[in-house]
């Protein structure tokens, strides 16, 4: 068994990212510039930016978080959003989501000009990566790739099974797993509340995503042996032995599933660490596209 190291990859990654960075600042070139909205003050939400944040500091990028409370309007975030879309001097922007209820997600994501949305949620940019078009990936998928790339993890062929179908994970980890790529050329069954036999199918598995945040929903009588094993869930368990009183749960029962496993990604310390690279990925990419140069 193989342990897949996210955090690992992700620091080499960031490391060729800052390299890279430090040499267009030497040319005279501006730095990335990636800017975040926080609205609330939701736990894991605050958590997430201050890593982004984090990421950008270690890639040499700028930063900049905007905040609003709860009980922001949609017009203001909205008014906000065409701000940053006309700011030239912006690379890429995200929202970070949920948003509290009052507030349409779709209305928001569809404002972001697609050529700074470093999320790759915009409607343009899923459509571009459906077709296998130049775009902006989703991060957590597009970060799961990195690390089949970086373990060299035989995908050709394979039958992988997604367990869950969000827009930001499930839906197109499908699409990106199949695509006619390396990785990629997988034959892909996604699976999610309404499928009846996902225990059977995911003994066909030869990797399974999995996607659910159900902790602990991946079980050993579920995994061929052999099989490769993303773990996508961060659910927050109580733990009283920690002095925060939690700690992060994936989808996957490790401790029972890792023995049979050929790989297996850890939670914390799996995808996690992958996804903000991607994010880094993204804005480094927009900001080579964006012509405002100096
Ligand atoms: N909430 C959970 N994951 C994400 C993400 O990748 N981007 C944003 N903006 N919000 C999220």
């Amino acid at each position: 068994m193989t342990l897949i190291d996210g955090k690992k990859t992700a620091t080499d990654i960031k490391k060729n990212i800052a390299e890279e960075v430090r040499q267009m600042v030497a040319e005279g070139n501006r730095a990335p510039h990636l800017v975040a909205i926080l609205v609330g003050h939701d736990g894991g939400s605050e958590t997430y930016v201050a890593n982004k944040v984090k990421a950008c500091e270690e890639c040499g990028f700028k930063s900049t978080l905007i905040r609003f409370e709860d009980d922001v309007t949609e017009e203001r975030l909205l008014e906000e959003i065409h701000r940053l879309n006309e700011d030239d001097t912006v690379d890429g922007f995200i929202v970070q989501l949920p948003l509290p209820r009052h507030i349409n997600e779709e209305l928001i994501t569809q404002a972001i000009d697609p050529s700074k949305d470093v999320d790759g949620f915009h409607p343009v940019n899923v459509g571009r990566m459906s077709i296998g078009l130049d775009c902006f990936l989703p991060a957590t998928p597009a970060g799961i790739m990195e690390l089949l790339k970086y373990y060299d993890i035989p995908t050709k062929g394979k039958h992988a099974v997604v367990l869950g179908r969000s827009n930001i994970v499930g839906k197109p980890m499908a699409a990106l797993l199949m695509q006619k790529s390396n990785p990629g050329n997988c034959t892909v069954t996604v699976c999610h509340s309404a499928t009846p036999n996902i225990k059977e199918i995911c003994r066909e598995a030869d990797i399974i995503v999995a996607a659910l945040g159900q902790p602990g929903f991946v079980t050993a009588d579920m995994v061929k042996p052999g099989a490769t094993i993303i773990d996508v869930g961060t659910t927050r368990v109580p733990d009283a032995t920690r002095a925060r009183g939690w700690r992060l749960r994936g989808d996957v029962d490790f401790d029972n599933v890792a023995e049979l496993c050929e790989y297996i990604t850890p939670v914390p310390g799996g995808v996690g660490p992958m996804t903000i690279c991607s994010l880094m990925i993204n804005t480094l990419k927009a900001r080579k596209q964006n012509p405002y140069k100096s």
